[in-house]
């Protein structure tokens, strides 16, 4: 497999959970107090699914495997990819801790809660649509036919350090389970 075909899926992956927390927020707005256990589970997938295991397995195998066939790591797409998931990180905490606040009853967190989801999905589906529309066609070019199964191989590496197939399929299953509850 092409490591961007791999990146792509886990973007449809960040894509459902980005249109999930968009729900919970405009629920919110509407004045439907957001469930915070489910809440908590989604700051999780965001933490250890979307930045841990997907803009990590970019920061150290993908954008270094970029610059190695002559991608500068300043000034260049990957620069700027590195620098969109750190404000994303930011954002992450902003949502945490307005989730925080509305566990301690804080009635005015709501409104940090919607303003924080705005910013992170913002900011999340303009830097997949880069990646997969721009980045990824460029990297896919750059890099040699015959090193690409090589960069999967230490996707799958990373993976299976990182999670093993149990939390793989705890993933998998909660994605389901909130797609259900609430994008049908
Ligand atoms: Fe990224
Ligand atoms: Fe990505």
């Amino acid at each position: 497999m092409k490591p961007t075909e791999d990146l792509k899926h886990d973007h449809q992956a960040i894509e459902t959970v980005l249109r999930i927390l968009t729900k919970i927020s405009d629920n919110a707005k509407n004045a439907h107090k957001p469930e915070l256990d489910d809440l908590d589970k989604i700051i999780d997938f965001l933490r250890l699914f979307a930045d841990k295991f997907h803009h990590g397995k970019e920061e150290t195998i993908y954008f270094p495997a970029l610059v190695e066939e002559g991608m500068s790591n300043e000034n260049s797409p990957v620069a700027v990819m590195r620098f969109e998931h750190e404000v994303g990180r930011g954002y992450i905490k902003d949502i945490a801790s307005a989730i925080e606040l509305m566990k301690s009853g804080d009635e005015s967190a709501v409104n940090k809660f919607i303003e924080s989801v705005e910013n992170y999905v913002t900011l999340m589906e303009n830097h997949i649509q880069k990646e997969n529309n721009i980045l990824f066609p460029m990297g896919d070019k750059l890099i040699p036919s015959v090193k690409q199964p090589f960069l999967y191989k230490d996707f799958v590496f990373m993976e299976g350090k990182l999670f093993g197939q149990d939390a793989h399929k705890y993933y998998h299953d909660l994605l389901r389970q909130f797609e259900n509850k609430y994008l049908t």
